[in-house]
């Protein structure tokens, strides 16, 4: 095991914030998280798990050991006649694990391409967009205790998925290392196209072409334009993706907004209770494309912020407490924060 000293995390972020772990350690089996346990001084330290650093928002430097998890590996696990069952290793890039299961044939998570970070991240925060999320494609996966240093297995059911949410970011938290995890690809394949933006992109198909279906590749293709055409490039433009949560609301609350704002994008959810958009409320504040310090509101989607070059931390908290504050202040709701704040 090979322990790092004064690591810089600014590439180890997208939102290309500066930091330093003090003690960092990469993890690339569950092998390795054991020989942290098992370690005479680092065994009982406070452990950080890093994965693509794409949802996290570093404001300090980090005493804790980091795990930088780097486990690799993809295959097809199991072909059943309801489900292809497809297992990558929690440091695979997310983005190239929907690339291969789309060219080997085994369809189901196109509405996820693109989105940054690691297999590992995508089961904390429940990653989706266009109408899936990862609890829906979600078989089981492998972990490693950080107190005994056992490898356990969990099923959907033990993972609690919420909107943006799950075990992980909860009772887990700090706890466990992700190693492996397993995704369902339905079969046969069912295309999710529900969403406003495809639903728009399948009239035009229909229109063009009135004989043939999408496939999984065109749905995929369809959702990396839409998301090319709103979501800054980490790589180009330093961020975290959506920095709040949309807001669940009662229908009593959500008739008196509108009663207020009759313009307010809101979805009915299946329980009664109803999401706001965040990213219109914040634009209807006035904040796309503004600025304070080296940290801004993207132009093109409020809900996003943006490294304007050299931010640091705290500049981006400071950004986002003035967008919480007026955001409360016009419509009455506290918006919370979506990547987690360390
Ligand atoms: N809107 C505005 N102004 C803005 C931004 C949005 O008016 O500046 C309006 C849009 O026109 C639209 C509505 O608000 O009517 C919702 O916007 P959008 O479709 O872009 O989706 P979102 O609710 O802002 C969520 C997820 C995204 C995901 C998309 C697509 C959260 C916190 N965010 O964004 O996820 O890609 O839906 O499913 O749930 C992420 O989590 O990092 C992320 C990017």
């Amino acid at each position: 095991m090979h322990i790092e000293s004064g690591v810089g995390l600014r590439t180890y972020n997208t939102f290309g914030l500066p930091a330093v772990a003090h003690t960092l350690v990469r993890i690339a089996d569950d092998a390795d998280v054991r020989g942290v346990v098992n370690h005479p001084t680092l065994g009982a330290a406070p452990k950080f798990v890093l994965g693509g650093g794409s949802n996290i928002i570093l404001t300090r430097d980090m005493p804790q050991v980091v795990l930088k998890v780097e486990v690799r590996g993809l295959r097809l696990v199991e072909e059943r006649a309801d489900a292809w069952i497809v297992e990558a290793g929690a440091g695979e890039s997310w983005h190239e694990v929907v690339v291969w299961t789309l060219a080997q044939g085994y369809p189901g998570l196109e509405n996820l391409a693109l989105i940054p970070g690691t297999v590992g991240a995508s089961p904390v925060q429940n990653i989706g967009a266009y109408g899936v999320e990862l609890r829906d494609r979600f078989e089981s996966l492998d972990a490693v205790d950080l107190r005994t240093g056992e490898t356990i297995t969990l099923g959907p059911e033990r993972c609690a998925f919420g909107y943006r949410d799950s075990v992980f970011k909860q009772a887990l938290a700090g706890q466990v290392v992700i190693t492996r995890v397993r995704f369902r690809l339905p079969r046969p394949w069912q295309p999710a196209l529900g969403y406003l933006e495809l639903e728009r992109k399948l009239a035009e198909w229909r229109s063009a072409q009135p004989q043939t279906e999408p496939s999984a590749q065109q749905v995929a293709d369809w959702v990396i334009a839409i998301r090319r055409a709103k979501l800054p490039d980490p790589a180009r433009i330093g961020n975290a993706g959506s920095f709040f949560k949309n807001p669940v609301v009662t229908p009593e609350q959500c008739r008196d907004i509108i009663g207020r704002d009759p313009e307010i994008v809101h979805y009915p959810m299946p329980d009664g209770s109803v999401k706001l958009a965040a990213g219109w409320m914040i634009d209807a504040c006035g904040w796309k494309g503004k600025t304070v310090g080296q940290a801004g509101v993207y132009e093109k989607q409020a809900l996003v912020l943006v490294n304007r070059g050299e931010a640091i931390g705290s500049e981006v908290m400071t950004l986002a407490r003035a967008i919480q504050e007026s955001v409360y202040g016009r419509f009455g709701i506290r918006l919370e924060t979506e990547p987690v704040i360390v």
